[in-house]
């Protein structure tokens, strides 16, 4: 045998001479919940890696994310049952406690990167990503909220915003109200490929936020969000994307979409983030309890993986702990 691959595994010094990736504190970016009042930090039951935080808990979280080496957060408000409404209202009430979060946060932490949650559903009584009539999605009347969201969000100090709610056209909607408005140097990172998946479950549950339970309201979120079925529609959603001004694209889910994460990279030289969502979170974490999975090497393999694939950024409900991990070794 001439060729002999196993020669280039043959020690952990060797090994480590022909690794192509790894994963770092500056690839990840790490998702909080926030809730009302003071001094809370809730379990979530579906996703026992994560809580929710009060303001003032958050901060301390952020602090001891940070001395792990993260630098970088993506936020979610869970808004109380009796604020929301189907105009979704409190999405752009300049008081609200999600926008005073943020301006907290940024205050006490003014060299890290906060990004904002674009979208309706924590606000809207129907939990859909834009406002419902007569059962149909309207994008048009949602964009008009969601520009204005955006200059709150901009105002309140967030660097990056968040759309995630895949409206036709937001991206430019929201990238003129943001200049038109003294905020051109606020970045959107776009839920680009954002799929119709079964895998929001845990999310919904930490948010209350899922679809209600109402003929008259669509029951999932397939008019907007795409079809697992496809890959092409991501080029599409992509190119618009980029030419409406997004400054980062991403892909959601991660791992059973780790296709379109290379597509994506591969055909734009705009950074790809991957949304490592709740759901596949949840499940490596329910295999671990069973003994089923070993977490200490199941965890990081899964956000290398999603690395190899091509995401320069992951969103994951692991970051905290994969550095955590990465300390004791
Ligand atoms: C909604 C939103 C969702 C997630 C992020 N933003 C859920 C949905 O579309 O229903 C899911 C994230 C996760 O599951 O971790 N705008």
């Amino acid at each position: 045998m001439l060729r002999r691959p196993r020669r280039n595994r043959k020690s952990e010094s060797i090994r480590k001479l022909i690794r192509e990736n790894a994963v770092h504190a500056n690839d990840l970016i790490q998702p909080l919940f926030l809730t009302t009042g003071v001094n809370k930090k809730e379990q979530i039951k579906s996703l026992p890696v994560a809580h929710r935080f009060s303001t003032d808990k958050i901060l301390f979280e952020i602090e001891e994310c940070i001395k792990l080496g993260l630098h970088s957060f993506i936020m979610f408000p869970k808004i109380p049952q009796d604020l929301k409404n189907p105009e979704a209202s409190y999405s752009i009430n300049p008081d609200n406690y999600y926008l005073k979060a943020a301006i907290e946060i940024k205050d006490r932490f003014p060299n890290i990167t906060l990004i904002s949650d674009v979208a309706l559903d924590p606000y809207n009584s129907d939990g859909h990503d834009g406002l419902v009539k007569n059962g149909i999605i309207q994008n048009d009347e949602t964009l008009v909220l969601l520009e204005k969201m955006s200059i709150l969000q901009a105002d309140a100090g967030f660097d990056i915003l968040g759309p995630s709610d895949m409206m036709d056209g937001r991206i430019e909607a929201i990238r003129y109200a943001l200049d038109s408005n003294k905020h051109t140097e606020t970045s959107i990172m776009s839920y680009t490929a954002k799929y119709a998946s079964a895998y929001y479950g845990p999310f919904r549950d930490a948010l209350d936020s899922a679809p209600v339970n109402d003929q008259n309201i669509p029951k999932d979120k397939k008019s907007y969000q795409m079809d697992p079925a496809n890959s092409r529609e991501a080029i599409i959603e992509a190119e618009l994307d980029i030419m409406e001004g997004a400054d980062f694209i991403m892909v959601k889910p991660a791992l059973n979409y780790l296709d379109i994460i290379h597509l994506l990279n591969t055909n734009y030289e705009t950074p790809v983030v991957a949304y490592h969502v709740s759901g596949e979170c949840a499940m490596l974490i329910a295999a671990c309890q069973n003994n089923w999975l070993d977490y200490n090497t199941a965890m990081p393999e899964t956000l290398l993986c999603i690395k190899r694939a091509g995401a320069k950024l992951i969103i994951s409900y692991f970051a905290k702990d994969f550095l955590n991990l990465a300390k004791g070794l």
